[in-house]
């Protein structure tokens, strides 16, 4: 890789100052972890900077009723902030505030180069103030009737009944949230960005279609800017002051008028930024004249316009540097799309993931294999967590390193040999697709990324399950033969080791050290650790996930039903099994409840004393501790249907986790799956070749 590192500048949303983060921040910070580990990878530099949105009436009140000042109220949320980056891995160059010196400065000059492009206009409005408290109250402070639904106490800006939407003014018998007073209308001047100005509409539909936004969110953000029956953009001019009291900046200018938070807050990443740049002795303005620098933003989809169209129009007008990418994200969920909620046991607490010694590796692996470069959302199933941790990511990753390190420190020395035509071969296909994966990355398809790399650890496990090194190490001749896996599979391991670094990247480090070799770029995947390579004592890399873990995460206690009249209230059971709705329908939690495995029968015989049974033996993809392959037992119902021998080597659809069942015959670890008519003739479910054993079907 010999052209000029790419410059990025990178940030995430800035979280408000009057609360903890909740999953939804983590799994932003993660989506934006991953993709800077992977562009510094790729040898790019990268400033990847956060800070707290510390502004704003909400933020003041909140302080208030604590007792203390914004400023020590917004300082004592920021002490707590680093257990949570630390805890999930992620790793920012500087966290800083927008109650900076930076900020204030540079809020100021946006300001005035707006106001120098005209585009700053001042107008007396109406607003409702609370006299007991001496403030114009935010709409969120002022709560009334809803003049739709005459619902009481909805908030002044929608009704959260009938989801109607209305100015303040229109609510029925107004109060204040904050003293319960009775608003008046006051007049007030304020101060506008004329966003719909010509020149603002024109450069934001240029910008909007440069390719800095994801195609679903042009769509959404293009009805803003499109005209409409009177041939003006939908888009208004944007009240940008407050009135005293309020904790913001103070306009230059405007005694006793702040900035609304929102204007001084993206400009919180340019302050956090130049914070960083000074403490490194680099110059701010140097940097951000470079004429390649890229400026990327990850945000939540619900405040999309405040990044696509005021930011963007801000720094434009100002004479500075425009973003090239707003990376949209949707919301994380639970249960195959629910909102998560705390009271129904579904809220997701990161402090309580890590307090429970969950691996935010573990997390880290499960939201990228679920992220796309969409502005969708991402659900949590913890069933479906449990599976893609313990069968994909221990199971067909880890394993390959725990299968083969024994064998190369026991009986090699800690040496690699060098690899026969054959591993070599193995080695180069899983080289072949490094383009298609770091161009997933690059392009935020994480999920893609993650299944590409999953079909190549499939690879790496059915050669070891072809050449079963567990076999060959019985037998001293096949020593050779035995080495040269070995050392195929730790070279794989390396590979695909580099592979999940960005997402993965303290199992790296780890497996880094046990390969005795420096911290991974991409580059080195393309070369072998070579023969006579060194590889240091393997520690078992990964713990798996128990059901336990998540049982105490979700506090899955049931809320108790109200016991009926003259009924014994029932003792509070475990979780409760998957259960159809009336109209017969379940939900994809549900579904993913199910564990279905390609599975081969290996081997399959006639039941005596049952002339309708066979006896299978299958090969789920399943190993035991030492690596060999764990096999089940399966009775199933099918001997008038099959002899034993047109079935033997067949691949089958294993339903895996349903409970064992003791029969006359032994036990029956699982259930293969059957289509069948109305006279209940079984035909078992085969799969075509090329499906591996072990592999989901869903
Ligand atoms: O919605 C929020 O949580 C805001 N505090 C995000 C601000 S992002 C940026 F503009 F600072
Ligand atoms: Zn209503």
């Amino acid at each position: 890789m010999s052209r000029a590192p790419r410059q990025i500048f990178v940030t995430t949303a800035l979280p408000y100052a009057n609360g903890t983060f909740h999953i939804g921040h983590i799994m932003e910070y993660i989506q934006a972890d991953i993709w800077v580990r992977f562009q510094r990878m790729q040898g790019n530099a990268v400033n990847f900077v956060g800070a707290d949105d510390a502004h704003g009436a909400p933020i003041m009140i909140a302080a208030e009723k604590a007792g203390k000042t914004p400023q020590q109220f917004v300082a004592d949320i920021a002490a707590g902030r680093k257990q949570y980056l630390d805890g999930f891995l992620i790793e920012y160059d500087n966290w800083h505030s927008t109650d900076s010196p930076e900020n204030h400065a540079l809020a100021g000059a946006i300001y005035q180069h707006l106001q120098a492009a005209g585009l700053i206009e001042s107008r007396r409005i109406e607003q409702f103030y609370d006299p007991q408290k001496g403030m114009f109250l935010p709409d969120r402070f002022i709560k009334g009737e809803c003049p739709e639904c005459h619902a009481a106490d909805q908030y002044g800006d929608n009704c959260e009944v009938c989801s109607a939407v209305y100015a303040p003014t229109e609510l029925i018998n107004p109060y204040s949230a904050l003293t319960g007073a009775r608003p008046e209308l006051r007049e007030s001047e304020h101060l506008f960005f004329r966003l719909s100005d010509a020149r603002c509409i024109d450069f934001l539909k240029t910008w909007t279609a440069s390719g800095a936004v994801q195609p679903e969110v042009l769509h959404k953000i293009s009805e803003w800017l499109a005209a409409g029956d009177d041939g003006k953009a939908k888009i208004g001019d944007w009240d940008i002051s407050r009135d005293a009291p309020y904790f913001g900046i103070e306009i230059p200018g405007h005694k006793g008028k702040y900035f609304y938070v929102w204007l001084d807050a993206p400009v919180g990443y340019l302050a956090s930024l130049k914070n960083l740049l000074e403490k490194r002795g680099e110059s701010y303005d140097e940097y951000m004249a470079q004429p390649h620098l890229e400026q990327y933003h990850f945000i939540g989809k619900d405040i999309i316009t405040f990044h696509t169209l005021f930011w963007p129009a801000m720094l434009h007008f100002s004479g500075r540097k425009v973003p090239d990418g707003v990376f949209v994200h949707g919301f994380m969920t639970v249960n195959g799309g629910e909102k998560m909620s705390k009271s129904r046991g579904t809220g997701l607490d990161p402090l309580k993931y890590l307090a429970l010694d969950m691996n935010p590796e573990w997390l880290r692996y499960y939201l990228a294999a679920k992220l796309s470069a969409k502005n969708e959302d991402v659900d949590f199933t913890p069933a479906d967590f449990m599976a893609r941790v313990n069968a994909d990511l221990i199971g067909k990753y880890v394993n390959i390193a725990s299968r083969a390190a024994g064998f190369i420190n026991r009986r090699f020395g800690g040496r690699l040999a060098a690899l026969d035509a054959e591993g070599q071969a193995l080695i180069d296909a899983l080289r072949a697709p490094l383009p298609e994966i770091t161009q997933n990355y690059e392009a935020r398809e994480y999920g893609r990324a993650v299944r590409a790399i999953m079909a190549l650890c499939d690879r790496v496990n059915v050669y070891v399950d072809t050449h079963k090194p567990w076999a060959l190490a019985k037998a001293a001749e096949n020593d050779a033969r035995l080495h040269a896996v070995c050392s195929t599979c730790i070279e794989a391991f390396h590979i695909l080791t580099i592979y999940l670094a960005p997402i993965l990247p303290r199992l790296a480090a780890q497996a880094a050290h046990f390969l005795m070799v420096p911290p991974p770029t991409f580059e080195h995947a393309l070369k072998n650790l070579g023969a006579g390579a060194q590889i240091g004592e393997y520690q078992h890399l990964m713990q798996r996930v128990v059901q336990k873990q998540l049982d105490d995460l979700f506090g899955t206690q049931p809320t108790a039903a109200p016991a009926e009249k003259g009924k014994k209230e029932k003792a509070p059971q475990k979780a409760a099994a998957p259960a159809a709705a009336a109209d017969g329908s379940i939900s994809i939690k549900d579904f993913q409840a199910i564990d279905m495995r390609a599975a081969r029968i290996v081997e399959c015989s006639r039941v005596e004393g049952s002339d309708k049974l066979l006896r299978l033996v299958l090969d789920a993809g399943e190993k035991d501790a030492s690596g060999a392959p764990h096999l089940r037992q399966v009775f199933s119902g099918i001997a008038a249907q099959y002899t034993p021998e047109e079935l033997c080597g067949k691949l089958c659809v294993l339903l895996a986790n349903i409970a064992a069942r003791k029969m006359r015959f032994g036990t029956s670890e699982g259930m293969v799956l059957c289509a069948s008519g109305a006279d209940d003739t079984p035909y078992l479910l085969q799969l075509p070749e090329g499906v591996q054993p072990g592999m989901r079907v869903s």
